[in-house]
């Protein structure tokens, strides 16, 4: 008898090998995020966090971008690539943060706040970005809010980012905006004493976007990409990691020596996973499903993004894998 686990593994590997042929065949490359299954994370043409991927997204030359990862993503791979395609291989991967904002709301939240300056997380939508002055991602968020003139800031839709860039740059006076992201709001700041108990020798390290009483037993914050910088450098050996779950794969990869933990095994996008070899296959099959962003909102947008990468510069958390 074939294990199910042999068979999964069979067809894996076939499902691999037709990407392959489907991805020479559109000139297409795979562009992936951090928190994608593994074995879409085996097939990345090019991997990284969300700036990393906003950057690649400029680079490439290939027709199609394949993009695994949510809804806000691919819009802005879209949105920075009007004559390229891009395909998100499934339409309901969105993200709810991402929704905890509309431009309705936010406008009216400008007319309160006439004189400030609005910053928006990239998890958002294309409407909102292009009600806003200047994109960020984790990575870029305190150097993006320095870089205004302005004293005052809407900082839409992540609370828990907000507030951390708020630490940072204490000469700024922060509005926050009530959003948040329910898979990194999993993680307590109970889960992070206990896994501290259970490998004191550890470093915590944690993304933006969780709670503050997590933040502040951390050892260092940081977007993924910053993740596998800081494990690089570091003396330890150990490591309780506060972000999604599809970070393991490429720390246990880079770093065979490590060690690392999740604080709790709730630490899981379901939309992110959403994404699978089947669909990816599908996607560049029939090439669906496009996501297009036209029209006054891309142009708007655009700005908003291209002023986020002209601060940022070419720093970028980018791997490219070679697949
Ligand atoms: P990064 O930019 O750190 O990869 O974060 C992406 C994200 O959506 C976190 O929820």
């Amino acid at each position: 008898m074939v294990s199910n686990e042999k068979k999964d593994a069979k067809y894996n590997e076939l499902l691999k090998k037709k990407i392959a042929k489907l991805k020479k065949k559109r000139n297409a490359v795979i562009i992936v995020h951090n928190y994608q299954r593994d074995e879409i994370q085996e097939i990345a043409d090019i991997s990284g966090d969300s700036l990393a991927l906003s950057q690649a997204a400029v680079r490439t030359d290939a027709e199609v971008i394949v993009f695994c990862g949510v809804q806000f993503m691919a819009e802005s791979a879209s949105i920075l690539n009007p004559d390229k395609k891009v395909l998100l291989p499934v339409t309901e991967a969105g993200c709810p943060l991402a929704d905890m904002i509309t431009p309705e709301k936010l406008r009216a939240k400008k007319r309160q706040h006439p004189q400030a300056a609005v910053v928006c997380y990239v998890n958002s939508s294309a409407e909102v970005k292009a009600e806003s002055d200047i994109a960020c991602t984790s990575s870029n968020a305190v150097e993006v809010v320095r870089s205004l003139k302005e004293k005052q800031v809407i900082f839409v839709p992540d609370k828990n980012l907000g507030r951390y860039v708020q630490k940072q740059v204490p000469e700024k006076e922060i509005i926050l905006w009530e959003g948040f992201c329910p898979t990194h709001i999993r993680v307590q700041e109970e889960d992070i004493k206990k896994a501290k108990l259970a490998h004191p020798k550890a470093e915590v390290i944690a993304h933006p976007e969780c709670n503050p009483e997590v933040l502040a037993l951390s050892d260092h914050i940081c977007s993924t990409g910053g993740m596998f910088k800081y494990v690089k450098n570091s003396n330890s050996n150990e490591f309780i990691i506060s972000t999604e779950n599809g970070m393991l794969y490429k720390l246990r990869k880079d770093n065979p020596g490590k060690e690392f933990y999740l604080p709790t095994p709730h630490l899981v996008c379901a939309n992110m996973k959403l994404i699978t070899l089947g669909w990816v296959a599908h996607s560049l099959e029939e090439m669906v499903y496009e996501i297009k962003v036209s029209g006054e909102i891309r142009d708007k947008a655009k700005k908003t993004l291209e002023r986020m990468l002209s601060v940022t510069g070419e720093k970028s958390g980018t791997t490219i894998s070679g697949y």
